[in-house]
């Protein structure tokens, strides 16, 4: 039986620690879209120590499971703990690596994909999450705002490269013809997106 209470705990470290989980509302955005979705295979490129995935395997069918991507070492274990403390470890897979890497190796589908890492390379995550995502799949994309910075006519900040390149990427997304995207502009700013047909390069 899965602990979901220790949620409160995993959220309460990762805020203090300036852990960068998915903030409160757009938690509450995406998983009311999984709750109607019931998905059955779930992508997440950005595991931090585990929040959002815990999180998501509420929603799975019965059966699923996440496939999550984790860059740095110490989150990885950090995730790993976690997963096992709320008892989802038969749910949540934990993949260690830089996603650029590891996701040309992956081929199944999955029903829902969820970008959340490396802002600047957001259009790279992208292309591959159109191949692995079937038709009635989705691809949710979070931080695209960035702080605001994204809408903001000021461009003179440090961030501003992968400022112009979540402009890119909001851009491409709204463009990807089978894809019926919206911006939502609710926590740093979200990208849903349903595949509505087959993806042609
Ligand atoms: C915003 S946090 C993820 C938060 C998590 N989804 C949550 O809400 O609980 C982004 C994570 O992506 C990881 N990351 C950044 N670039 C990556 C890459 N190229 N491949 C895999 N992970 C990456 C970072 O180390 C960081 O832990």
């Amino acid at each position: 039986m899965a602990n979901y209470e220790l949620l409160k705990d995993i959220e309460k470290y990762g805020r203090e620690n300036k852990i960068p989980i998915l903030l409160d509302d757009s938690l509450e955005y995406i998983t009311g879209l999984l709750e109607k979705i019931k998905p059955h295979r779930v992508l997440e490129i950005g595991t931090a120590i585990g929040f959002s995935a815990i999180n998501f395997s509420k929603y799975l069918d019965e059966g699923g499971r996440i496939d999550t991507i984790e860059i740095e070492s110490l989150r990885v274990q950090q995730a790993i703990e976690n997963i096992e403390k709320v008892g989802v470890q038969d749910k949540i897979r934990v993949l260690e690596g830089d996603a650029l890497d590891i996701l040309p190796y992956l081929t199944e589908k999955y029903d829902v994909i969820f970008i959340d890492a490396s802002k600047g390379k957001y259009l790279e995550f992208f292309e591959h999450a159109l191949r692995l995502s079937p038709v009635g799949g989705w691809i949710i994309a979070d931080n695209v705002l960035y702080k605001g910075m994204v809408l903001s006519d000021y461009n003179k900040h440090k961030q501003r490269t992968a400022v112009n390149k979540l402009r890119s990427f909001i851009d491409v997304v709204m463009e990807t013809e089978c894809l019926n995207s919206e911006l939502v502009d609710i926590g740093d700013g979200l990208t849903i997106s349903k595949k509505i047909k087959e993806w042609e390069k």
